[in-house]
């Protein structure tokens, strides 16, 4: 008797065995499918890096207007972006939170009193097309 079972044990380990094996496989299958159903949301925080030539169509469409061709600026709109510090120090993540946000004249952070409207007034802007944008401004930066 002593012998069956241990080897009734030794079959019921090998069964457990075979189970918790099947049971993992169709765990890993059920949510790989799971995970492809569900859409990332809109504002999703890690995105892909920019596409620079859209950002440069954007930003000739959007951003131009204040900080003028290749982010050289203009005068009394927009500042100059091709050597700023400022944004040489933000990761492209805070630069898109920046953009997003923009910098109003009455901010004690402003430093020339006209106002960085959120996504440069356009808020048709969508996190990818700034991130493209934020390519864009990475290759005209010195
Ligand atoms: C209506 C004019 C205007 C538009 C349009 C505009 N900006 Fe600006 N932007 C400004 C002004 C003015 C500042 C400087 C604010 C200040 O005085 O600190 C600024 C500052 C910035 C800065 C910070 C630069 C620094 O060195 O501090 C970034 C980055 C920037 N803008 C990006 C953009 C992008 C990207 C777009 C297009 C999506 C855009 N801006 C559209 C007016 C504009």
């Amino acid at each position: 008797m002593k012998f069956n079972k241990i080897s009734l044990f030794i079959l019921g380990a090998f069964l457990m065995l075979f189970v918790v094996a099947c049971g993992g496989g169709g765990d890993a299958s059920s949510s790989g499918g799971g995970g492809s159903d569900t859409a990332p949301p809109a504002d999703a925080p890690a995105l892909p890096a920019g596409d620079a030539a859209k950002g440069e169509e954007l930003y000739n469409s959007t951003c131009i207007a204040c900080h003028g061709e290749a982010g050289t600026g203009i005068e009394g709109l927009g500042k100059n972006m091709t050597e700023s510090e400022f944004i040489r120090g933000l990761s492209d993540e805070e630069l898109l939170a920046f953009i997003k946000t923009g910098r109003p004249s009455n901010d004690p952070e402003n430093t020339t009193g006209v106002d960085m409207p959120p996504k440069g007034g356009n808020p048709a802007l969508s996190d990818a097309d700034i991130m493209d944008i934020i390519a864009y401004i990475h290759s005209f930066q010195k």
